[in-house]
């Protein structure tokens, strides 16, 4: 099955520390850095079409165009808490973007998402989104996530996550068609507590040690 809505990074480095995310008696630390290190791969793919413009440098040695990020600024907004893991990552990449949070936290009974914070850049409408999330699971709480920041103004939306369900991503074709999944790997299914499988467990308590 092909999602149109979906790309799967499957650069090498990336398969490899995910394996590694993966087994159960990777330690919270090395987990962490691993995520880390993966974000930074896969940033490198979610931001592979951003416009660049021209720009006049001087080097040691005479003048040259080089090229800067133009267009729209970025806006980071992490699905909490676990999408704070990749966060920190994309911010070594993109330090000067403004960042977001929105917590919603998933009613064990019904898997459904309810808000609990959001706070996000106040421009919205004038900024390239990049939503993290590390599982995109049933993709309800992802796609109540892209509903705020669409009703935020937000239009320019990619969702980065590091596992994806088949659930999930044709849960965020039919509700958000127009917004870009870009992931490090397509699972198999859910469980029916609505963990990915065969996943990595709960990421939240991975990369915080919080289990
Ligand atoms: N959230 C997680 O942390 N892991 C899953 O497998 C699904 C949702």
């Amino acid at each position: 099955m092909t999602y149109p809505n979906l790309t799967v990074v499957d650069h090498p480095l990336v398969q490899h520390k995910l394996t590694i995310m993966r087994e159960q008696g990777t330690s919270t630390a090395g987990f962490r850095r691993l995520l880390r290190e993966i974000s930074h791969l896969i940033a490198y793919e979610v931001t592979n079409d951003l416009p660049l413009v021209d720009k006049t440098i001087e080097t040691p040695l005479k003048t040259m165009q080089g090229k800067e990020l133009g267009g729209k600024k970025l806006a980071l907004v992490s699905i909490l808490r676990a999408g704070n893991g990749l966060l920190d990552g994309i911010l070594d990449l993109i330090p000067s973007a403004r960042v977001g949070f929105v917590g919603l936290y998933r009613d064990e009974e019904t898997l459904k998402p309810v808000q609990y914070y959001c706070k996000l850049p106040s421009d919205m409408a004038n900024r390239v989104t990049i939503a993290v999330d590390p599982m995109l699971a049933t993709g309800n709480s992802s796609a109540a996530a892209i509903d705020l920041l669409k009703d935020a103004g937000a239009t320019d939306i990619r969702f980065l996550c590091l596992l994806a369900s088949p659930e999930g991503v044709q849960r965020m074709y039919e509700a958000h068609p127009d917004v870009p999944v870009i992931t490090a790997a397509l699972d198999e299914c859910l469980d029916d507590n609505g963990y990915i499988v065969p996943g990595l467990g709960d990421a939240g308590d991975r990369m915080f040690g919080t289990k």
